[in-house]
């Protein structure tokens, strides 16, 4: 079974993690989110991968060459121009000759990618749409559907008075390649405002799969880190890399944890990483490779980096550090700060809540 997942997009509201690098390569648990969603594509049996990449591509293509590592067949097609979601499944179409999956590459899901290829042929469906109950429709797709599940409408970011439901669009659909004609070539076309309206208009056989499944797109910082949470909560099953040292405590090989440290899971540490005496880490945190965590440092709650290295008595609360981060003795980052990449904090420096912080190397 053949996918094709959408990783050209710019990230912008995931910044000022996404500068250096885009949103598919930021890390969950340690490992880039996309090689999560390979992981889950690959369980359900997907896995002849296309790329649809457009913004910072060599860090995915070096990452990822051609999955023959994670077991998949990948392969990468680099757009010179953002061609829009559905222009860049098209600029594809010679690969696609038979049912596929298409593929938000934001999402963090639990979805039966199984069962709903089932609904799909069931209904004699021309395209399916994965759909999610949310809080907010205002800044997703949402979709009506009728109580068979055909789908009568779709909003892409309604305003809150034109919101019927809370299902909205989860970003997985499942196409047949006819309907690719549809699309134009070479131009930035999208599925939620241009194929989509075009295919109800038709009347095309449309189709919405509600599941109750976990969903999340880690499309701003805060979702970035409330997925952490929860995958570390166990709200998403999941299991982890490292050796178990203790209730919820994983450890990668190579680290040098003080004897006098303290670590109240669930945590992570990334390999060779270096966590001093009276340092605390409470759960859900998660630390990455080759950090050193200072003597006396209390981390709770924190996303942290590969390479950052906090200095002694550092306090970081609820907050995502990015990589080679350098902070200083004493420093206090509060909850809700994001530290792009690069950076150095001076010893003493208190940043309040909220808090984002451009890499260095920004432009
Ligand atoms: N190759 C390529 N080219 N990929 C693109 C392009 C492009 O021109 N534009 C966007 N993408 C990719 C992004 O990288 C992302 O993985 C995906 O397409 C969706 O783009 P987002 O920018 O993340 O869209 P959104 O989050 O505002 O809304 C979309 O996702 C929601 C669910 O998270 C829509 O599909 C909504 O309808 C949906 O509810
Ligand atoms: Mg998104």
């Amino acid at each position: 079974m053949k996918a094709v997942i959408l990783v050209g997009g710019e990230g912008t509201r995931l910044r000022p993690l996404t500068y250096n690098t885009p949103k598919s390569m930021v890390p969950i648990m340690n490992r880039p989110f996309l090689e999560h969603m390979i992981g889950y594509l690959k369980e359900h049996g997907i896995d002849d991968i296309i790329l649809t990449l457009c913004y910072l591509p060599d860090p995915i293509q070096r990452y990822f060459g051609d999955g023959s590592k994670l077991g998949v067949r990948l392969s990468h097609v680099v757009e010179e121009c953002p061609l829009g979601t559905a222009g860049a499944v098209k600029n594809v179409e010679e690969c696609l000759n038979e049912t596929f999956f298409v593929f938000n590459g934001d999402i963090f899901t639990d979805i039966d990618l199984t069962a709903m290829m089932e609904f799909h042929r069931q209904r004699g469906s021309k395209v399916s749409i994965a759909l999610t109950p949310v809080d907010n429709p205002t800044i997703y797709g949402v979709v009506e559907t009728d109580a068979g599940g055909r789908v009568q409408r779709f909003i892409e970011k309604p305003s809150p008075d034109a919101v019927t439901t809370n299902m909205i669009n989860a970003g997985a659909y499942i196409v047949e390649p006819e309907v690719l004609s549809y699309i134009p070539r070479g131009q930035n076309f999208t599925f939620e405002q241009g194929l989509f309206p075009l295919l109800l208009e038709r009347g095309d056989p449309v189709y919405g799969y509600q599941s109750d499944a976990y969903w999340i797109d880690i499309g701003t910082p805060e979702k970035y880190l409330k997925l952490h949470h929860d995958v570390l909560m166990g709200k998403v099953k999941k299991s982890f890399h490292g050796e178990r040292l203790g209730e919820g405590i994983w450890v990668e090989g190579g680290c040098d944890i003080h004897h006098r440290a303290e670590l109240e899971g669930p945590i992570v540490i990334g390999r060779d990483s270096v966590i001093g005496s009276r340092a605390r880490l409470k759960g859900p945190a998660v630390i990455g490779r080759y950090c050193t965590i200072g003597t006396g440092s209390f981390i709770e709650g924190a996303i942290v980096w590969q390479n950052t290295r906090l200095g002694r008595g550092v306090l970081l609360k609820n907050c995502v550090v990015a990589e080679n981060v350098v902070i200083g003795d004493r420093c206090q980052v509060a909850e809700g700060c994001v530290l792009g990449g690069n950076l150095i904090i001076g010893p003493g420096e208190s940043l309040p809540q909220g808090t984002k912080l451009w890499p260095q190397n920004s432009a």
